[in-house]
């Protein structure tokens, strides 16, 4: 029984944009699969409507169950979303230690002060140092790589059953990026966790992933296991998103 069953989803958006178009995709709990797809091919609309994060004015289509769950997930309990930019995802005039206590306050139904400790522990999971400090201090006080760790540490608050990451990494250096994707591999592995990591770097994915699914205008081009599917893509896309980040002969 997988954890995610995607049916016929589409997507439209108010602008009559058809964002996503006739995706069937199916997550088993603990897998971690990659999206990958140019700009504009439908992984953010995507990855925001199975943790139903659309906007009001997106038409949707097709059906996203849970069997697993027996229900709908919620994001924040059974999904932890982490985006792209760390900036924007925190608040800036509370301290990154409230905010990650205050998901636990909400989707643990935890005390404030019983919440407050947890939150300094997921600071420590996420590698950051000095981590009852550090809780004090707010997202200016941070680098990028340290705000993307909160921000981390936030959707893995509550014990997600699915890990999604939506270019958590584009906007780091490639230093820090390979350290927030190793972060992110630990954390799914400690917890058995799924992961659904949106990226258009396929390389990135390949690093990461047990599967990878291509999308390419709203469509889903090509699904399968990331060795095989580098070493032998079906579709022309693919193999062209290949040659590109792996340099390898078309
Ligand atoms: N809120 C919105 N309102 C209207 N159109 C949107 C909205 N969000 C996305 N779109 C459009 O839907 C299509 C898919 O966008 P989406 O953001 O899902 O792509 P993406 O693969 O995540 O791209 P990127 O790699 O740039 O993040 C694009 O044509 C985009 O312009
Ligand atoms: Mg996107």
């Amino acid at each position: 029984m997988p954890l995610l069953h995607v049916r016929g989803l589409g997507v439209r958006y108010d602008n009559d944009v058809l964002a996503l178009e006739g995706v069937d995709l199916d997550l088993d709990a603990g897998e971690r699969l990659a999206i990958i797809g140019e700009s504009g091919s439908g992984k953010s609309t995507l990855a925001r409507a199975i943790a139903g994060l659309l906007p009001p004015a997106a038409t949707v289509e097709g059906s996203i169950a849970w069997p697993e769950l027996g229900r709908v997930a919620r994001n924040g309990r059974d999904i932890g979303f982490v985006f792209q930019d760390p900036g924007s995802s925190l608040d800036p005039v509370i301290s990154v230690g409230a905010q990650v206590a205050e998901v636990v306050r909400v989707n643990l139904d935890m005390a404030w002060p019983a919440a407050r400790r947890l939150a300094v522990e997921l600071l420590d999971r996420v590698k950051l140092p000095e981590p009852a400090l550090l809780a004090k201090a707010y997202p200016h006080q941070l680098s990028g790589g340290q705000k993307q760790r909160v921000a981390i540490a936030a959707a893995i608050a509550a014990g997600p059953r699915l890990l999604i990451a939506d270019e958590a990494t584009s906007a780091l250096d490639t230093i820090v990026q390979a350290e927030i994707v190793s972060l992110i591999r630990g954390l799914v592995d400690e917890d058995g966790m799924a992961l659904l990591f949106v990226s258009h770097d396929i390389a990135l994915a390949a690093n990461l992933a047990d599967n990878i699914a291509v999308f390419r205008h709203g469509r889903l081009v090509e699904a399968g296991m990331t060795g095989e599917m580098i070493a032998a893509p079906v579709s022309d896309y693919t193999r062209a998103l290949l040659d590109a980040h792996l340099g390898l002969d078309a």
